[in-house]
């Protein structure tokens, strides 16, 4: 497979998605990119699953879209295999997603660890959107997600230039929660996933929706869905939950209803 499942005893709520083609640095190519759609929809249904975290090798996140399935295709082929459909569908994934990236996260796996809600890096990851070195552009989100996490000037020299960004600086820029030594990287994403994970899932949802309106709408339109999502809030059990909690001085116990 090139993809491995593991829903981890400790993390009952969590679901840890590794890409595993190792030997080619986890390229994309279109059978994982297709597993991976399935899996996180499968992920996306299961009620017990509350956060999920993608991760690779300490080598290698992704290293970009596979080359060497590409190099041969005509823009009638691309057109036609349509492959960002598949993207498309990764990013409507509902649950939080958290990329926990370690060594090269290139080209696509850039913009799959982007595609993710967080990113938590180790000291030894490298980011970079490679394509123009190719003679081609990003094609997955690098110019837009990037642009909107570290700016014009930056972005545009990344793009441009295919030059790496290393991790601390990616976490300076604001593309990266945090970075931590190689052998807690891991660790760090689970242990964030698990954070989450004893939240509301309902109000994680909504939270979430709200979160990315805000790079796809004006300020205006963007507080009215806040403001909606706000008041569905109070629709759940969760909200009593988690206020009557408050008051009793007590940890909330969050059912997702
Ligand atoms: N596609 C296919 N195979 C890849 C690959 C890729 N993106 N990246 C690495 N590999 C393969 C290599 O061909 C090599 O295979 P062989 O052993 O069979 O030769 C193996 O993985 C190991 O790679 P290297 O020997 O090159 O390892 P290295 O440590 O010397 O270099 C690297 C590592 C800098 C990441 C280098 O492999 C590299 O530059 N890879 C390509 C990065 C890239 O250009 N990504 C963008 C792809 S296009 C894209 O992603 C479009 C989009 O927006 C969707």
């Amino acid at each position: 497979m090139d993809l491995i499942l593991v829903r981890p005893h400790f993390h009952p709520h969590v679901a840890l998605v590794q890409l595993n083609r190792p030997k080619e640095l986890n390229a994309l190519n279109l059978q994982l990119m297709a597993q991976l759609r399935e899996t996180l929809k499968q992920l996306d249904a299961d009620e017990e699953v509350r956060a999920i975290v993608i991760t690779g090798n300490e080598r290698a996140f992704a290293a970009g879209a596979d080359i060497k399935e590409m190099a041969g295709k005509s823009a009638i082929d691309m057109f036609l295999i349509d492959q960002f459909a598949t993207w498309d569908q990764i990013r409507k994934t509902r649950k939080p997603l958290i990329a926990a990236v370690s060594g090269f996260a290139l080209g696509g796996g850039c913009e799959l660890a982007m595609t993710c809600d967080m990113i938590i890096a180790s000291e030894t990851a490298v980011f970079g959107q490679p394509e123009i070195k190719l003679g081609i552009m990003p094609g997955a989100g690098g110019t837009q997600r990037l642009t909107r996490a570290i700016g014009k000037a930056k972005a545009m020299e990344m793009v441009l230039t295919g030059k790496h960004l290393p991790a601390l600086e990616a976490e300076r820029y604001g593309l990266v929660n945090k970075v931590v030594p190689v052998d807690l990287y891991l660790d760090e994403a689970m242990r964030l996933a698990d954070e989450i994970a004893a939240m509301s899932p309902v109000a994680v949802r909504l939270a979430k929706e709200s979160v990315n309106r805000a790079f796809e709408t004006d300020l205006d339109e963007g507080l009215h869905f806040e403001r909606k999502n706000f008041y569905l809030s109070f629709a759940s059990e969760d909200q009593q939950e988690g206020m009557q909690a408050f008051i009793e001085k007590r940890p909330p116990h969050f059912q997702g209803k």
